[in-house]
C-alpha cells in the first residue's frame, strides 16, 4: 500500500441528502481528507454548496476539510471558509487577479493555501508564489462537473509541477477522472494527493473501502 498518498473523496458525487453520513462512511473506509467543491454558477456553470453547509458538516467530522473554490471572486469567501472550519483553501489561478495577495490572505487565516490550474494553464504561472503555498492542484478535467474523463496530456503537466516544487513541502493534488486505472499514471508522474468523486461515491457504501484502496494502489 502506498501510505504516502492522500486520498480525498469529493463530496460532489455523494448523496446530498445524507452528507454527514456519507462523510462518516468514507472516513471509516480510509479517506484521508474530505474534498469540498464550492461552485458559484459563474466561474463554472454548476452550483454546489457553500460555507453554511460546510459549517454544519464540520460539527460531525474531525477530518481535514479541503475546500476547492471554483468561484469568480474567491477573496470574498476566504474568511467564511475559515470560519466554517476548512483546513485548506484552494483558489483557481484563473480567478485571481492578485494571486499573491489572495494566498497571503489564506495564510493569514491559518489555512493551507492551494492554487488550482485549469488544464490550459501552465505550471510556471506559480513560480513566484511557490514559497507561500502548501498545495498545487493540477486539474485533470475542466472543472465544474463530476464524472468526466481524465485528460491524458495532464500527466506531463503533473511531472512539470513535481519538478517545479522541488523539495518544498507542497502537496501535489490531482482532481478529475481519478479511478483505479488513472491514479497510477498520476502517482507515477509525481502526484501525492488524489481527489476522487464518482469512482468512490458511485459505488455502494460497502464498496467505498475497496474503491479507496484500489485508487491508493
Ligand atoms: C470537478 C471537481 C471535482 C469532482 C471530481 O470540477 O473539482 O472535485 O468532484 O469528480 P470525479 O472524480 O467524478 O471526476
Ligand atoms: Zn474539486
Amino acid at each position: 500500500m502506498n501510505i504516502g498518498t492522500i486520498i480525498a473523496p469529493s463530496l460532489l458525487a455523494a448523496n446530498f441528502g445524507e452528507l454527514a453520513a456519507e462523510i462518516k462512511q468514507v472516513e471509516t473506509a480510509g479517506a484521508d481528507w474530505i474534498h469540498l467543491d464550492v461552485m458559484d454558477g459563474k466561474f463554472v456553470p454548476n452550483l454546489s454548496f457553500g460555507a453554511p453547509v460546510i459549517a454544519s458538516l464540520r460539527k460531525n467530522s474531525s477530518s481535514y476539510f479541503d475546500a476547492h473554490l471554483m468561484v469568480e471572486n474567491p477573496d470574498s469567501l476566504i474568511s467564511d471558509m475559515k470560519q466554517a472550519g476548512c483546513d485548506g483553501i484552494t483558489v483557481h489561478f484563473e480567478a485571481c487577479t492578485h494571486l499573491d495577495r489572495t494566498v497571503s490572505f489564506i495564510n493569514e487565516c491559518d489555512c493551507r493555501a492551494g492554487v488550482a490550474l485549469n488544464p490550459h494553464t501552465a505550471v510556471e504561472n506559480l513560480t513566484h508564489v511557490l514559497d507561500k503555498i502548501g498545495l498545487i492542484l493540477v486539474m485533470t478535467v475542466n472543472p465544474g462537473f463530476g464524472g468526466q474523463q481524465f485528460i491524458a496530456s495532464m500527466v506531463n503537466k503533473i511531472q512539470q509541477a513535481r519538478s517545479l516544487i522541488g523539495d518544498r513541502p507542497i502537496q501535489l493534488q490531482v482532481d478529475g477522472g481519478i479511478t483505479a486505472q488513472t491514479a497510477p499514471l498520476a502517482i507515477a508522474a509525481g502526484a501525492n494527493n488524489l481527489v476522487s468523486g464518482s469512482d468512490i461515491f458511485g459505488a455502494e457504501a460497502d464498496e467505498y473501502a475497496s474503491r479507496i484502496k484500489a485508487i491508493r494502489g
